[in-house]
């Protein structure tokens, strides 16, 4: 995992220590407008219809706000959520299982559905589909099919690389969603709320350039809210003003944009060994010693929202804003040699 204070991925325990900063209902989540606005919509028509929700797939970098979506889909529509996700449902039977406890309208939230294993995933399509599973007993010559009806429910999915999902099992949903980056506003209002429910004052100032070191990620504004009140804690100051943010942020390697040191290792590698790029993803993983996947998943996606990196059919690029960004001249070519 990515070791870092701004990586879009939860630590260990966090989310847990963090669930009180999880907005609960429609009405506390900030941001996301259109998707909201989907939601907004199936949710009260499924009301009205007294019917179960659709199944919903929703898909974005970590740290987003897919689970506390998810858990908020459930509470708007009154029903019980029940938790799981791909690698844990390692067998057919684990699926059941859960299938069958399932009551009436249950959500069912399903979370890195991409690595569910995919004879697991045949036994969920049907249940998706038709509410029933089928089964065979008996193997062999006396072989008959049973089949178990289940209550009404409602997937909820998650996951990071929609890409990675089988044609079927995208097509059981009803509704896909895609969660982007936030913006600067708001991720200062996110700052706002949970510095009320953290008890600790935030100037304006301070909320926004908070906001701006937070790679357009809730959960990442989250963690530098709760650094930057340890420091000022420590340094005992009763209030976090810009100066205050600033001091702690710099302290925890978060540069203005939001970039931390995987973030410009990337770009210094594309621009200085690649000469700017166009350059494969491998290439630049096998340069930096790092996951193929960790660059994909988390350090691109911010990248590229930003315009930092371009992509190619040849593979990425460092944009002028990346070379002027990270103090190259803007063709990528600083006139040393290649390394
Ligand atoms: N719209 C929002 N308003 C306020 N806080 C938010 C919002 N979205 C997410 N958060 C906060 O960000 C944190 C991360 O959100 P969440 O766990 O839902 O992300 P995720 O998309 O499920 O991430 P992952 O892909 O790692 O599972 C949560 O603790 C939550 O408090
Ligand atoms: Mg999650």
């Amino acid at each position: 995992m990515r070791e870092s204070i701004v990586t879009g991925e939860a630590a260990p325990g966090e989310e847990r220590e963090f669930a009180g900063l999880r907005p609960g209902r429609f009405d506390d989540y900030i941001g996301q407008d259109r998707v909201l606005e989907n939601l907004r919509i199936a949710v009260q028509a499924a009301l009205e219809r007294n019917e179960p929700l659709d199944h919903i797939l929703l898909h974005g970098p970590p740290g987003l706000g897919k689970t506390t979506l998810a858990h908020v889909i459930a509470a708007e529509m009154g029903t019980e959520i029940v938790v799981t996700s791909g690698p844990a449902l390692e067998r057919a039977a684990d699926l059941v299982g859960i299938l069958t406890n399932l009551r009436h309208g249950a959500v069912l939230f399903i979370d890195e559905i991409h690595r569910l294993p995919r004879i697991v995933e045949e036994y969920l399509y049907p249940g998706m589909e038709d509410f029933g599973i089928d089964f065979v007993i008996d193997p062999g010559p006396h072989a008959r099919s049973v089949r178990l009806e289940l209550a009404r429910f409602t997937v909820v999915g998650a996951t990071t690389r929609a890409g990675l999902l089988t044609g079927p099992l995208r097509d059981r949903f009803g509704l896909s969603l895609h969660l982007e980056f936030y913006g600067v506003e708001d991720l200062a209002r996110i700052v706002k709320r949970s510095s009320g429910i953290l008890g600790v004052s935030v100037t304006p100032e301070a909320s926004r350039t908070i906001a701006l070191r937070s790679r357009g990620t809730p959960r990442i504004a989250n963690r530098l809210l709760r650094r930057i009140r340890d420091f000022a804690q420590v340094a005992r100051r009763d209030r976090i003003d810009e100066l205050t943010s600033i001091e702690a942020m710099d302290i925890s390697g978060v540069d203005e944009a939001g970039l931390d040191s995987l973030d410009r290792r990337y770009l210094t590698a594309v621009i200085r060994q690649y000469n700017g790029g166009p350059v494969g993803v491998s290439a630049i993983a096998a340069t930096l010693n790092e996951e193929r996947d960790t660059l994909i998943d988390m350090v691109e996606p911010f990248l590229l929202a930003e315009g930092f990196l371009n992509r190619t059919s040849r593979g990425r690029m460092a944009t002028p804003k990346a070379c002027r960004h990270m103090g190259f001249p803007e063709d990528g070519d600083d006139g040393r040699l290649p390394l």
